[in-house]
Formats: structure tokens, C-alpha cells, sequence
């Protein structure tokens, strides 16, 4: 063994998770994917996507890839930069600006992409990021890259956030950096107290829709957009790989600073630019999204049964009020049981454990998409229950 594997094979926890036969991880899916997919030959419900408006299997979205494949091949063999922009890249972009009421957008491949080129590139070494503890992991590793003073504020904690304004100099750039919708826990950023504060300090705001994108706002414009605050946010970022059923993502902002972004942002320059397939079927995705409202709706009345339901069990499911729910275990072991408890049952979602999150926070993350129907959350909800039960997590009794 040399001095690198000798290191490296010293990191057995999978292999010890393996082991005991809770391994929760890379589950081969054999299907297409649904709110039922096939894993092992057998049908499992789907409560672990991101695919929140159900689009990944929709004709018109799929035609449309099938399409932009035929027309301009499977691959762009290069950059935005300098030959890898389609005309439907630019559309796109129009589409997503205009949207989000901003002046212009770019479109990356992924979103980890434009968080980690975005957070990375706009602010110097005499400014300031300030994020929130349980930002994204690609926002964190953009503020990583910059050369800017980091701070971080308590989660959604308004006063915390003050104080870390309050260290700024008040002639420098104060970019300040969160989810809209928090990814594990489902809850919504404090973003009318964001803005307050952004105002009295002078500071700018970048938001991270890709869990709000296809939920909350007019149409799905997100969770800026259900306060009526998009035109106070500066910087509005989204991916196509939850609501609109695809891979990349986009920042949307005002000209000067996405003309700087074109220029300047190395995820963005030094690297491929997206697919004709993927580009055109986040298109899609997309206008089935703005025209068909009624899918929102019923992702929204399943979430409010969800919820009602889990709370009425006695889950501990936090501040959530989205399609996210995170149903708290608060116990590595006890998280990796449940799962895989449930995944036998026919029930597939996903844990958040340690060193994602620490031991006493551990969850499961259950999420809902507008193709359920209310007889799959019924089945699954009813499962759950029992398995909590059985685990000991649930603080209500059983109704008689
Ligand atoms: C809040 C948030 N931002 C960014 C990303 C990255 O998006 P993508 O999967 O498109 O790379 C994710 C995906 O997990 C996310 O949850």
C-alpha cells in the first residue's frame, strides 16, 4: 500500500454501515423516475426526489431533449465562452430573467456550478460574504474560494445576522448569501428581515431558489417572490435539476453584475456548457410549469395533508412549511434502521446523518412531488408512522 491508500483505507464507516446491512446509499434505480421506481426488481415509492412538480417523465419534456439532441448532438464540446452557446441557451436565459424580473441570466451546467462560480467571484478581499450555517454545501464551497472576509450568522437568526453586519466597514460590499428554501429542513428564510437589515446596512442579497423554484411564488417564482420581494433581492439563483426536471442551473441579476459573471466566473468559462438535451427539457419543464398551475396546487394540498399528518403522529418535523419535511430521528443508528426499515416496506427516503449534520441532529428527509397521489402518501404516511413507533420517536400515543 502506498502513503496515500495506507491513509485513506483508515475511512471505513461505509464499510461499517455495510456491515450491520443499513447502507442507505447509491440504490440502483432500474426505471424510469417517478413517485414509483424500480429498485432490485421490486416497486418502491419514490418520497426522496427533488423533483418537486413531477416532470421528469413528462412527454413534452422528454420530446423536447429527444429533439435538441437530434437537432444539435449530444454534447457542446466546450464552453459558453467560446463555442458552446446555442440559441437555445439564450432563450432560456431571456425566459428565466424576465421571470424573475431581472435585467439578465446565465445558464450553468450545474448549480453546485453557479453557486461555487457565483459566491466565488463577485466580492474582493476587503469585502464581506455573510451566509447562514445551513446554506447549501456549493455556496459554502464558493465563499471557500473567494478572498473576501467570511461570516457566518446562526440559522436564520436575524440577530445574528446584525451583529455580523455590524462588523462590516461600512464603505465595503456586504454580499449576503442563503437558501430561500432550506434544503434538509424545509423552513423558509427570514427574507423580509433580510431585506430590512440589507437596507439599514447597505448590503446586497443572493438567493438560492432551487427549493423554492416550481413551490412557492406566482407561478413557481419562488420563496423571494411569496413575500413580493424579488425586486429587493439582487441576485436570484435556481437550478433545473429539482422542479424543472433537468441539470444546470441560473443566476439572474442586473446587467452589470451578470456582465461580470459572463467574464469572469470560472465555472462558468472553464467548463462545458450545458447539453441541447438537458437545456431544452429544463425549457420545457419550464413552460409546463408557468402554464399548468393546478400542479402546484395539488404539490401544495398533498403537503398540507403531510404535514398535518406527521404532526398529528407526534413527529418532530421542526419549522418546515414546504414540501420538505424532515422527520428529526436525533440518533445515527436509530436514522439508518428507520430507513432501511422503510425501504423494505416499499417506502424510499432519504437520511441525513453525521458528519452531514451531528448525531443529535439526525433526520430523514421526506419529500413530496405533484404527481403523488393521495393514496401514496396514505401508504407511506401509514408505514411511517408504524416504524417511528417502533423506533420509539413519536411523542403522541396511538389514537384509539
Ligand atoms: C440549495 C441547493 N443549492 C444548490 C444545489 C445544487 O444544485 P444541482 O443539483 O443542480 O447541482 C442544491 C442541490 O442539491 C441545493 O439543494
Amino acid at each position: 500500500m502506498n502513503l496515500l491508500e495506507e491513509k485513506l483505507s483508515k475511512y471505513d464507516a461505509p464499510q461499517q454501515i455495510q456491515a450491520a446491512g443499513l447502507y442507505p446509499y447509491f440504490r440502483v434505480i432500474e426505471s424510469d423516475q417517478d413517485t414509483e421506481v424500480v429498485i432490485n426488481g421490486q416497486k418502491v415509492l419514490m418520497f426522496g426526489s427533488n423533483a418537486y412538480l413531477g416532470l421528469t417523465n413528462h412527454p413534452k419534456v422528454k420530446e423536447a431533449a429527444i429533439a435538441a439532441t437530434k437537432k444539435y448532438g449530444t454534447g457542446m464540446a466546450g464552453s459558453r465562452f467560446l463555442n458552446g452557446t446555442l440559441d437555445i441557451h439564450l432563450e432560456l436565459e431571456k425566459k428565466l430573467a424576465n421571470f424573475v424580473g431581472k435585467d439578465d441570466a446565465i445558464i450553468y451546467s450545474t448549480g453546485f456550478q453557479v453557486n461555487l462560480g457565483v459566491v466565488s467571484c463577485l466580492t474582493g478581499r476587503e469585502d464581506y460574504i455573510l451566509w447562514d450555517e445551513y446554506d447549501h454545501a456549493s455556496i459554502i464551497e464558493g465563499h471557500r474560494l473567494s478572498f473576501s472576509q467570511k461570516l457566518k450568522f446562526r440559522h436564520n437568526d436575524m440577530e445574528s445576522l446584525e451583529k455580523q453586519l455590524k462588523k462590516c466597514e461600512p464603505d465595503k460590499v456586504k454580499l449576503i448569501v442563503v437558501d430561500g428554501v432550506f434544503s434538509m429542513e424545509g423552513d423558509i428564510a427570514n427574507l423580509p428581515e433580510i431585506v430590512r437589515l440589507a437596507r439599514q446596512y447597505g448590503a446586497n442579497i443572493m438567493v438560492d431558489e432551487a427549493h423554492g423554484l416550481g413551490v412557492l411564488g406566482r407561478q413557481g417564482r419562488g420563496a423571494t417572490d411569496s413575500f413580493g420581494l424579488l425586486p429587493e433581492v439582487d441576485l436570484i439563483m435556481g437550478t433545473f435539476s429539482k422542479s424543472l426536471a433537468s441539470i444546470g442551473g441560473f443566476i439572474a441579476g442586473s446587467d452589470p453584475v451578470i456582465n461580470y459573471l459572463r467574464h469572469n466566473s470560472r465555472s462558468y468559462i472553464f467548463s462545458a456548457s450545458n447539453t441541447p438535451a438537458a437545456t431544452a427539457a429544463a425549457s420545457a419543464a419550464f413552460d409546463i410549469m408557468v402554464s399548468e398551475p393546478e400542479r402546484i396546487e395539488h404539490l401544495w394540498k398533498l403537503t398540507h395533508y403531510a404535514l398535518e399528518r406527521f404532526r398529528a403522529m407526534g413527529c418532530e418535523i421542526g419549522h418546515t412549511s414546504t414540501p420538505i419535511i424532515p422527520i428529526y430521528i436525533r440518533d445515527n443508528e436509530k436514522t439508518f434502521w428507520v430507513t432501511t426499515e422503510l425501504f423494505n416496506q416499499g417506502i424510499f427516503l432519504n437520511p441525513v446523518v453525521s458528519p452531514a449534520v451531528a448525531d443529535a441532529d439526525t433526520l430523514i428527509r421526506f419529500s413530496l412531488m405533484a404527481t403523488h397521489t393521495f393514496e401514496q402518501l396514505d401508504f407511506a404516511l401509514g408505514k411511517i408512522e408504524k416504524t417511528l413507533r417502533k423506533a420509539g420517536v413519536l411523542n403522541v400515543e396511538p389514537a384509539k
